[in-house]
């Protein structure tokens, strides 16, 4: 203790420890242990005799017990497996038998999986394996639910190991955010329970996605940043943040009595973060780094040397115990009990923070985010104590520059290197409803079965030091469960219950039925030289697509086509059997034949001589080319990054529009910003996504005219890279602030709509949507906002006898006014396509299975509306293939295959006024290996465009 004059004269532990309190009260059964003590102290230590007996020796006994502490390490008590009731038990809660499962253990590496039951009871797994005949008894007389699941697979709880759930809550609302404080860069004493709001809507949401438990740490604002704690996400009785806690250190929960120590958790920052908030450079923080453990190594050697001192007798000399409130959880870090989890993502990070750990001998539990972790398993290996884990996203990259050579091979390449994988949410920025789908990616993209399932379960619980008792399905373990609809890795898989302390959350679960193949993992693609490439161009591979030099392509073993025809999906061939697949012959990027090989194998289609590319497809699908809409896709390859993009336009209403360009008129198109070749794009080409529709970049009302182009083009000038100049008008009417209000927004709609030919204040592309000659899109997310738009069309087209063609995208609401949107001929594009309330216009969603059974996809189909699905950010465009076949599959055969391509091809395309193709009969075609383009079990070899005369093979 060095200067804090508030500290108790006695030494006080720190962490978690029985002597850690201020203000003693006196304890008899305590105080006879001390004296027990004391009594043969005395023998040892002769100076000790003047003290016997005097208020004195228990301080001695304490210095001594209190230094013998100092090198606990926590871990369980011996015996916890045998306890019979949780800590956590709700009492009244019954106990449950699940029976007939197929339960992932969490055993062996993740490979057991018992076909049996697990039994419940006192918020504890009691068993595991065939126990229907032991509890037989319990069972009649009533003292057991028996819950049948036929089958259904079972696995641990989901452990989320990076999550800001409830300090950044939903709606987010400006007066709470919780996540970081800015009030220093190394804050070591922050806690992030401190700011738990037990109100955020997204708890309820995680759960029904199967998270029972999270780590929430402090944001990435500070180098470090503060305690991280760990809860479960149920309600509790006491509603309280601490009641949430799971095996917390036990002085935050005032326990004087306590037990074995236990793991403390602390967030630290490097890189960009700690850099943009403090204005400072990699150089400042790690300089910030060394300083504060340079501060809690002198604090730990003065307690050491106090310690050994009192250890040899020497009292006399002795004062304060040397410790400093602010200090004394860094200094805990040194002491090996905390679990250091270090948000870092690029080489130069992981290389200074791993020099930090030997430097100053403390271990880190992982590395967060760790874009390049990949790309340096060597450092990792070099750290302090263990090689951290990295949690990681699976396809959520390239945001800045530290995420730019960011993988989704990464988790089978740090997997192949020995290191432990963890799929982590950072909850809100991934919604943690869907923690699992990243774990399925991971899959997909080659990590094994056995980890990708430990990598949300098991492998999180042990990094945080909680696997005594979460992430595995074992005996003693807390009664954490999630039965599944389906394999935990196949597309949309959907808890049927969850169980939290044996309590079930799901109260009236809505289940889609999934195919029966889906009770299996996916069968997934081979992506070995893909990964391997990645490595070699250190995270850069090329992905600019070549085209076939033949102009014949004779795709083999097809088991169905679906073409566009005048806007409208059809299937032109499917194959009943795999002995009855079909063959595509493409020339010059147009399909010339598709059938039976015998037919297109033959000389008015082939000529003598003529050279054909011949493609096993095993399987596979000819697909519409899907298309993106919602981000910035082709106008900013690095969002973090201005200079990687075209910039934001101007907003009439917040601001003057330069006379330069035309003033208020002004609107902009954005063709003339659209860029080519950037990641995003090319990796959506790959996975199927041949073009993007995108408006100017803009935050608020006004946002310009959209341009549908290629993803695949390698510049504008290139053959068939813009397909259409002009698309559509785009505004957006929201909360910007407080400034303009929604009324404002609208009020300029209305006059801009309304405007007179040859009004010189009014841009001639809002006469156009007045005319209905092009579609307006409007953004928005809130009923209320949505309803006003649907007046103000009719006002309009009852003023002008003409029919707008309005979109409405964003509408998360949308559901609520379905039957009035589709009476009014509105279109809707869900952005995203599987809500989330981030914000107060947001928040009522339509959250689809388990907690509803309709989607707002699938109930705006019913009503008639014709949708789209769009994303938010560049990265995802690649996974719209998977949000359309899992928008599918959980409307439980409501929604056709044919009706899941068009969200997001021809319905899409109608909607924001791409009509090029469908004139010209020249929309792209995706060709895929093993299986059709929704599907997990099936790889993008392919696209036809007809539109350039060309067949790109991956
Ligand atoms: C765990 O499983 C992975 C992948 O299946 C394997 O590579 C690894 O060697 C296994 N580890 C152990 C300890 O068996
Ligand atoms: C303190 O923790 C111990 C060990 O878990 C437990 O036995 C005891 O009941 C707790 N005391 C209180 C007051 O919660
Ligand atoms: C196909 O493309 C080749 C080479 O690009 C060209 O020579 C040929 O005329 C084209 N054939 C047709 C039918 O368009
Ligand atoms: C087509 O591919 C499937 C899946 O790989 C395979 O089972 C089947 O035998 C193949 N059929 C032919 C005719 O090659
Ligand atoms: C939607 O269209 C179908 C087919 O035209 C019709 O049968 C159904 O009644 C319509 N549903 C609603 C809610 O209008």
């Amino acid at each position: 203790m060095d200067d804090d004059k508030r500290a108790p004269a006695l030494p006080t532990s720190v962490q978690a420890h029985p002597l850690r309190r201020k203000h003693h009260r006196a304890r008899t059964a305590k105080f006879l242990a001390v004296f027990a003590l004391l009594a043969s102290l005395q023998l040892l230590v002769p100076s000790l005799t003047n003290f016997f007996g005097s208020a004195r020796t228990k301080s001695v006994a304490r210095v001594l017990a209190h230094c013998e502490a100092l090198s606990k390490i926590p871990a369980p008590p011996p015996d916890f497996h045998k306890r019979r009731t949780s800590d956590r038990f709700v009492p009244g809660t019954r106990a449950v038998l699940v029976r007939n499962a197929r339960i992932w253990t969490g055993a062996q590496n993740g490979t057991e999986v018992v076909r049996g039951d697990v039994f419940l009871d006192g918020g504890v797994v009691r068993g595991v394996g065939h126990l229907g005949g032991l509890l037989d008894a319990s069972i009649q007389r009533g003292d057991i639910d028996v819950v049948d699941v036929k089958g259904a697979w079972v696995t641990p709880g989901i452990v989320d190991t990076h999550s800001h759930i409830g300090t950044d809550s939903s709606p987010a609302l400006a007066g709470a955010s919780d996540t970081n404080s800015r009030k220093g860069t190394i804050l070591p004493w922050m806690r992030s329970l401190d700011g738990l709001n037990t109100h955020d809507a997204a708890y309820t949401l995680s759960i029904a996605g199967g998270v029972t438990t999270a780590l929430v740490l402090p944001g990435s604002a500070n180098a470090i940043g503060g305690q991280a704690f760990t809860i479960k996400l149920r309600a509790t009785h006491e509603r309280s943040p601490t009641a949430m806690l799971v095996d917390p250190p036990f002085d935050i929960v005032g326990n004087t009595t306590g037990g074995p120590l236990r793991w403390r958790q602390m967030k630290h920052a490097c890189g960009e973060n700690p850099s943009r908030v403090y204005q400072a450079t990699r150089m400042d923080t790690f300089w910030a780094f060394r300083q504060a453990y340079d501060k809690a190594r002198q604090i730990k050697q003065k307690q050491d040397e106090y310690c050994a001192q009192a250890a040899r007798g020497e009292w006399s000399a002795l004062g304060e115990f040397p410790e400093d409130l602010q200090w004394e959880a860094l200094v805990d870090v040194l002491r090996g009990r905390v679990r250091v989890h270090t948000h870092c993502y690029e080489a130069v990070d992981l290389d200074d923070l791993i020099r930090l750990s030997n430097e100053f001998e403390f271990s880190i539990a992982a590395v967060h985010h760790a874009h390049e972790a990949y790309l340096v398993p060597d450092v990792l290996k070099r750290a302090y104590g263990a090689p951290p884990a990295a949690a990681i996203f699976a396809t959520n990259a390239r945001y800045k520059r530290e995420a730019y050579r960011g993988s989704e091979f990464a988790a089978r390449i740090l997997a192949e290197n020995g290191l432990k994988v963890v799929m982590k949410s950072d909850h809100p920025v991934l919604n943690s409803r869907f923690l699992l789908y990243e774990a399925q990616q991971a899959h997909f993209y080659g990590l094994p079965e056995n980890l990708a399932i430990a990598a949300v379960t098991s492998t999180p619980a042990q990094v945080i030091g909680l696997d005594h008792r979460v992430g595995y399905l074992k005996e003693g373990y807390d009664a954490d469960l999630v039965v599944w609809d389906s394999h935990p890795l196949a597309l949309g898989a959907t808890p049927v219950q969850v169980y939290i302390d044996g309590i079930a959350q799901l109260a009236e679960p809505h289940i889609a039925h999934k195919p029966a193949a889906f009770q299996a993992a996916p069968d997934v693609p081979n992506f070995d030289s893909e990964a391997a490439e990645t490595i070699a161009y250190e995270g850069l591979p090329p992905l600019a697509p070549t085209s076939v030099d033949t102009a014949l392509v004779l795709f083999t073993n097809v088991s169905s086509v679906v073409l566009p025809s005048a806007g409208v999906l059809h299937e032109t061939f499917s194959a009943s059997s795999v002995d009855d697949a079909g063959v595509v012959l493409v020339r010059n990027g147009s399909i010339a034949c598709s059938g039976a090989e015998s037919v297109c194998w033959q000389s008015q289609y082939i000529a003598d001589g003529e050279r054909v590319k011949v493609v096993d497809l095993k399987g596979g699908a000819v697909s519409p080319g899907l298309m993106s809409y919602g981000s910035p896709l082709g106008l900013v390859e690095i969002s973090a990054e201005p200079s990687t993009g075209d910039g934001r336009v101007f907003d009439p209403l917040s601001g003057d529009v330069p006379a330069v360009i035309g003033g208020d008129t002004t609107l902009v198109r954005a063709v003339d910003g659209l860029q080519f070749g950037e990641r995003s794009a090319l990796l959506a080409y790959r996975a199927g996504v041949t073009k993007a529709i995108s408006a100017p970049s803009h935050s608020r009302f006004w946002a310009g005219l959209g341009t549908s182009f290629s993803l695949g083009a390698a510049h504008k000038l290139a053959e068939g890279a813009v397909i259409q100049e002009v698309t559509a008008l785009h505004v957006a009417v929201g909360h910007f602030g407080v400034q303009p209000s929604v009324s404002t927004q609208i009020a300029a709609l209305r006059r801009l709509l309304l405007a007179l030919p040859g009004d010189r204040d009014v841009s001639a592309s809002f006469l156009d949507v007045a005319k209905g000659k092009i579609p307006i899109v409007v953004e928005a997310h809130s009923a209320d906002v949505i309803a006003t738009l649907i007046l103000l069309k009719k006002e309009v087209e009852e003023k002008t006898g003409a029919t707008i063609q309005m979109t409405v995208a964003g509408a998360t609401e949308a559901h609520l006014l379905a039957k009035e949107i589709a009476e009014a001929g509105v279109g809707i594009i869900l952005v995203p396509s599987r809500p989330f309330p981030t914000v107060w216009e947001e928040r009522r969603i339509l959250p689809g299975p388990p907690l509803t059974k309709e989607s707002a996809i699938s109930l705006l189909l019913a009503h008639n509306v014709t949708v789209g699905i769009g994303v938010e950010e560049s990265w995802s465009a690649r996974n719209i293939r998977f949000d359309i076949g899992w928008a599918a599959l959980e409307a439980d055969g409501r929604i056709s295959k044919l009706q899941a391509l068009a969200l997001a091809s021809t319905d899409l395309e109608k909607l924001l006024g791409g009509e090029a193709e469908v004139a010209a009969a020249t929309a792209d075609l995706v060709v895929t290996e093993g299986g059709d383009l929704l599907s997990f079990e099936s790889k993008v070899v392919g696209v036809v465009s007809a539109r350039r005369g060309a067949v790109d093979l991956f």
